[in-house]
């Protein structure tokens, strides 16, 4: 069956997008089919696929599919992703998402991803996310939230960083993605290596 990975989080700019196409890619390159369907509407990863097979050449049918969406046809489809013959889909939500269909995108997820940085802003709001993803774990027993630590800075010891998370009600990866300049060049094309070991982490958890 169709695994659903969720990125979700109440604030922009934690990482979603970043996270979710690094993963994408990553999955894919590691021989499993993938789908990303994305719904901030400003649809930066279709447009970057769309400038990448145009700037490289490369051939739409060897790559995984980027399709534009929103959250409220997302929330109400989620069901019927589950049977289609594919790995996993990858969805990447916009940090505006509606308390409504962030429920029911959780209630039918897998595994939600909440990317976040260790400022104070970002943990808050970390925070709060997973105090309302709760009611989705009391529909959804299987449901797995899992904080990603993000753009954590170069000398942060993994002490450091349990620490600072360890109030949130959630599964806390033991990998980290550093803050790095490579992070904001994603490719929808070519996996980051240095995404390998999040995605095996990740792998760990089905
Ligand atoms: N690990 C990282 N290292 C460096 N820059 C990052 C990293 N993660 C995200 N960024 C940058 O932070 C900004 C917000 O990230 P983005 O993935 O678009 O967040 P969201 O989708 O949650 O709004 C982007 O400019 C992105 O390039
Ligand atoms: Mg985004």
């Amino acid at each position: 069956m169709t695994k659903i990975i969720s990125f979700i989080s109440r604030k922009g700019g934690t990482g979603k997008t970043t996270n979710a196409i690094n993963l994408a890619t990553m999955l894919h390159s590691l021989g499993h089919s993938v789908r990303l369907i994305e719904t901030d509407t400003n649809y930066t990863l279709s447009t970057l696929r769309k400038m990448e097979l145009f700037k490289t050449g490369a051939k739409e049918d060897q790559l995984f599919s980027i399709v534009p969406s929103e959250d409220q046809v997302v929330a109400d489809e989620i069901e019927s992703y589950k049977k289609q013959r594919i790995d996993f889909i990858i969805l990447d939500t916009a940090g505006k998402t509606t308390d409504v269909s962030i429920k029911k995108i959780c209630v039918g997820s897998d595994l939600v991803l909440i990317p976040t940085s260790l400022s104070q802003n970002d943990l808050l709001v970390t925070y709060q996310t997973v105090e309302d993803l709760k009611p989705a774990i009391e529909i959804n027993k299987n449901l797995k939230i899992v904080i990603l630590p993000n753009r954590i800075h170069g000398s942060t010891r993994n002490k450091t960083i349990a620490g600072m998370l360890d109030q949130l009600d959630a599964y806390i990866l033991e990998n980290f993605v550093p803050s790095k300049n490579l992070f904001t060049q994603s490719s929808t094309i070519l996996a980051e290596k240095e995404y390998l070991g999040i995605t095996k982490e990740i792998l760990t958890l089905f």
